[in-house]
């Protein structure tokens, strides 16, 4: 296995390394390398669903997505997609997958399937290198916080993509999610200390209101969205993401209109997060 840095702040790239039949102490090897980089992007892979699903599967449990169509025929991946024909979308805010759910996603295995000629990379963002660079004071104060998430604002009828076109693809609109999570968690394995609101599924502090939340929430959100705390993904024919959750945020750019991208995500089941 060989792994380059992606960026000073976070990501890795590996080569040398055939996914589907990974096992062992060389998957070890690579989840380390996704806990302690936060993402790490694997080239030349040739995975067919059932491979994606098995891999997956070698991580722990997967966590279905009720909100994302699963087309491609395996309820476990749910398809992220955009047609050449739409403007809009999935997932092109800055996010942490699945913060709305009590036991978040642990993290997410992306496969490329459908790529455009140029454009549709995927940016990551370290929420370790945020916290790590905000002085003492505004750290102690949110060690002491806890941030309600929720996904109803952006799937309930009325929500954001039912504004859009895609949402003929989604279901689940009738369901109402909501968590209550420390506003900074301690990485299980690494212990690293890590931001964790994200501008996607984060609503107020617990005890705030909303507008009492938000000019602290807009500071963190321009901060952990910073270019020294990113890397860039440019997608490949072949190659899969594995990104840590609790670690990151990530945003999937939206720049190549007219052209159609197909990903499968399947979702990694986490453990309650902890201060
Ligand atoms: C996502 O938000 O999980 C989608 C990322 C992408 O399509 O690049």
């Amino acid at each position: 296995m060989k792994v380059s840095p992606l960026s000073e702040a976070l990501g890795v790239e590996v080569t040398d390394v055939q996914l589907a039949e990974l096992d062992g102490a060389a998957l070890d090897a690579l989840k380390t390398q996704v806990f302690e980089n936060g993402i790490a992007v694997i080239r030349d892979q040739q995975l067919s669903p059932e491979q994606h699903i098995a891999f997956a599967k070698r991580w722990g449990g997967i966590d279905v997505n009720p909100f994302f169509p699963t087309n491609s025929g395996w309820p476990e991946i749910a398809e992220v997609r955009k047609a050449e024909t739409q403007r809009v979308n999935i997932g092109g805010g800055w996010h942490t997958d699945h913060s709305y759910d009590e036991i978040p996603a642990m993290g997410s295995i992306l496969v490329a399937r459908e790529l455009p000629p140029s454009g549709g990379d995927t940016l990551f963002a370290s929420m370790g290198a945020a916290y790590d660079s905000l002085s003492d004071g505004l750290k102690q104060t949110l060690d002491t916080l806890r941030a309600v998430h929720s996904a109803d604002h952006i799937y309930q009828p009325g929500g954001f993509y039912s504004k859009t076109d895609q949402a003929a693809e989604l279901t689940g609109q009738e369901l109402s999610t909501r968590a209550v999570h420390p506003v900074v968690i301690r990485h299980p394995v690494t212990g690293r200390k890590l931001l964790y609101v994200n501008a996607g599924f984060t609503l107020h502090f617990e005890g705030w209101t909303r507008e009492e939340s938000l000019p602290l929430l807009a500071y963190l959100y321009e901060l952990g969205a910073r270019e020294e705390f990113q890397c860039r993904v440019e997608w490949q024919p072949g190659s899969v993401a594995i990104w840590d959750n609790r670690a990151t945020w990530h945003l999937a750019m939206n720049d190549y209109h007219g052209h159609r991208r197909v990903m499968h995500r399947i979702t990694l089941t986490g453990d309650p997060i902890a201060a």
